[in-house]
């Protein structure tokens, strides 16, 4: 299903929001988000924290994952919090694009080979031959990283649901976007799926997440608008994972991993294939 929109492009509207309300309940393993991957557009790694917390703790499993230059710049990051969401968004990433070479050539690189950059927006580069479009995101639930098949750009957002203050909301949010009455979920799945394509666009949010118009269809404004024509209005679509009302993660205070009792986790990955699309504004 396809609509226009303003300008004369061509969006493709969400197949909503596809649900699944699996919970995280075991370490390493995250139900909820094998189900993003159900269109075969992207595949998605995952890393929880306590895996990230043992590659903070041992240099030599550091070794097994990251480069020379990955492990100088590991070390120069400052807060613990940060190291320790940088490998998780790392662990993530290796693991996806390992995969995805498995699937895309006969040999797979070894994780260190896989060196992962940064471009001047911070958005996640990695230099080897044929590497695709990937995306990262870390939340308390871990790292999520989604790449793109067939030649696909993606965005992914990972986010616990916490309680969002409608202040805030109607900052990021668009008037018709705001759900009724107070509710969380709604507006943290809002706000997955506009940091998810504001990514997919490379834009982070140096572009306004108002720019992301999500409800009742994607439609896009502004700068994100702007960057979406300069890449040949792809078709844009996106897919949502909730995850149940709890969660494997580490507790800010403790930095123990230890069963969440949140309101969940919403997974958002934004996809779009460029070549295919056609459909130029
Ligand atoms: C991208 C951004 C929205 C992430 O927000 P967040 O919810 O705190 O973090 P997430 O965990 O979901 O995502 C972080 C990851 O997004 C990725 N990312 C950062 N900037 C990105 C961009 N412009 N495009 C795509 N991906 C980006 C990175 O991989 C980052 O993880 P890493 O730094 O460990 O590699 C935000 O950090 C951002 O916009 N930063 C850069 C743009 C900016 O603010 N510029 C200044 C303009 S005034």
């Amino acid at each position: 299903m396809s609509t226009s929109c303003q300008g004369g492009g061509k969006l493709a509207i969400i197949t909503p929001l596809t649900t699944n309300s699996s919970v995280l309940s075991e370490p390493g393993h995250a139900s909820c988000l094998p189900a993003l991957e159900e269109e075969g557009a992207f595949l998605t790694g995952f890393c929880l924290p306590e895996a990230a917390r043992a590659l903070a703790a041992e240099p030599s499993r550091r070794a097994g994952l990251l480069s020379p230059a990955e492990e100088s710049l590991f070390r120069g990051l400052r807060s613990e919090k940060r190291r320790l969401d940088w490998l998780a968004g790392r662990g993530a990433a290796k693991r996806a694009l390992a995969r995805y070479f498995r699937e895309a050539r006969e040999s797979t690189p070894d994780l260190p080979a896989i060196e992962i950059s940064s471009d001047a927006q911070g958005a996640p580069r990695c230099s080897l031959p044929g590497a695709p479009s990937f995306s990262i995101s870390h939340c308390a639930a871990g790292g999520l990283c989604a790449v793109g098949r067939g030649g696909r750009l993606v965005g992914a957002d990972w986010e616990m649901v916490v309680p969002r203050c409608g202040e805030l909301a109607r900052l990021f949010a668009r008037p018709g976007e705001l759900p009724p009455g107070p509710d969380d979920r709604a507006l943290t799945r809002l706000w997955a799926v506009k940091e998810a394509v504001l990514k997919l666009l490379g834009l982070g949010l140096a572009a306004p997440p108002r720019d992301v118009e999500v409800l009742p269809e994607i439609r896009l404004h502004g700068r994100a608008r702007r960057r979406w024509l300069e890449l040949g209005s792809p078709e844009l679509r996106c897919a949502v994972a909730e995850c149940g009302a709890c969660g494997i993660g580490s507790s800010a205070g403790t930095g123990r991993t230890e069963v969440l009792t949140t309101g969940g986790a919403i997974a958002a990955v934004a996809h779009a294939r460029p070549s295919l699309s056609g459909d130029r504004a």
